[in-house]
């Protein structure tokens, strides 16, 4: 029989899980592991991982050549080292398709909030200032440019739907052919991007190439009173110099779904910045999304215990089931 490690989850309970690999015939564990150490201890005589945030790398399939795949709840899946699983042969799977519209319309409202400055308002209104231009002036939101950074599954749908809110649309994605890129979407360098638009929205994956790619060097090329949506990978964003830019007038506002450190410290200078707004890497949840994630990253372990290949592959992994 299978045996399968669920590291570490935030959800209120595993029941939907136990469920699925009841009914498949696999035996189910449960930890909340924070560390390489703390899989370690955990996964002893698994043949595979269901990962929420806990780091997965050389260290553990090292320590545990019995781990023959690591399935990702969620879309990103930073938090295993892909390199580390190909060099070991371990399968690499995630969830991908669960949350495209949640992410879109979180970063979609994100932006308006920013640029009808709703938080601001609400803040204002509730300290008992009652005026419309409270916040400072605001531009009409038809005249502006959108701009996109990764034109992937999220990426495509955010500019479907803001092509209605926006005069334009632009996106710099240089992985992805010209013909891959809609009709009404332009295509722009990064530089351009920041030049041009007056949303600059993130859906680019963390990697190496990415990460820190949203620093200085393009805040300082910024469009005047343009905003910064990050519903991405926190990492991505020099978050330093997101707050100069902030101060400077770089930028005129930010908000952030995602952060290079999750929870937020306590403190941390976001917090009591009037033009920033925070939610908590909450862009993916609706109720249907989460149960999709949860049921797509489970059955992605219980479909290659069966057949020896999960459905969604990140990485291809020795060939063989655990059974
Ligand atoms: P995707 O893989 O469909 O699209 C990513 C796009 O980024 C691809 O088209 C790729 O060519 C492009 N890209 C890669 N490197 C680039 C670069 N250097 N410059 C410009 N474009 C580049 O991924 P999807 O599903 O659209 O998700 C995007 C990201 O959103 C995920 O990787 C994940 O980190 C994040 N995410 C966040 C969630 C949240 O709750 N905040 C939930 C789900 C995903």
């Amino acid at each position: 029989m299978a045996r399968f490690l669920i590291t570490d989850y935030d959800y209120p309970d595993i029941e939907l899980e136990r469920e699925l690999f009841v009914e498949a015939g696999v035996e189910m564990r449960a930890a909340q592991c924070r560390t390489e150490d703390e899989v370690i201890a955990a996964s002893e005589g698994c043949d595979g991982l269901l990962v929420q945030y806990a780091p997965v790398n050389a260290e553990v399939f090292a320590a545990r050549p019995e781990i023959r795949i690591a399935s990702r709840y969620g879309a990103g899946f930073d938090t295993i080292d892909t390199e580390d699983a190909r060099s070991h042969g371990v399968w690499v799977a995630n969830s991908p398709d669960y949350g495209v519209g949640e992410v879109a319309t979180h970063a979609l409202g994100m932006a308006l909030a920013l640029l009808r400055h709703l938080a601001i308002y609400d803040r204002d209104v509730k300290a008992g200032k009652w005026h419309y231009t409270s916040p400072g002036p605001i531009r009409r939101v038809s005249g502006m440019t959108l701009g996109i950074l990764g034109l992937g599954r999220i990426g495509k749908r955010m500019a479907h739907l803001g092509r209605n809110c926006f005069q334009r649309v632009i996106a710099c994605d240089p992985y992805i052919i010209d013909g891959d890129f809609p009709a009404y979407v332009g295509r722009v360098s990064l530089e351009d991007l920041f030049r041009e638009a007056d949303v600059v929205s993130l859906h680019v994956p963390l990697t190496d190439e990415t990460r820190g790619i949203v620093n200085a060097r393009l805040f300082d090329m910024a469009k005047p009173g343009a905003v910064l949506v990050n519903t991405a990978r926190g990492a991505v964003v020099k978050v330093d110099d997101a707050l100069s830019a902030l101060d400077s007038g770089g930028l005129d506002g930010a908000a952030f779904d995602v952060l290079p450190q999750e929870p937020i410290p306590a403190g941390h200078p976001l917090l009591a910045h009037r033009r920033v707004l925070l939610t908590p890497h909450a862009a993916f949840y609706s109720v249907e999304a989460e149960q999709e994630l949860r049921r797509k990253a489970a059955q992605n372990l219980i479909d290659w215990a069966r057949t020896g290949r999960p459905r969604y592959v990140v990485v291809e992994g020795r060939t063989g089931t655990g059974i």
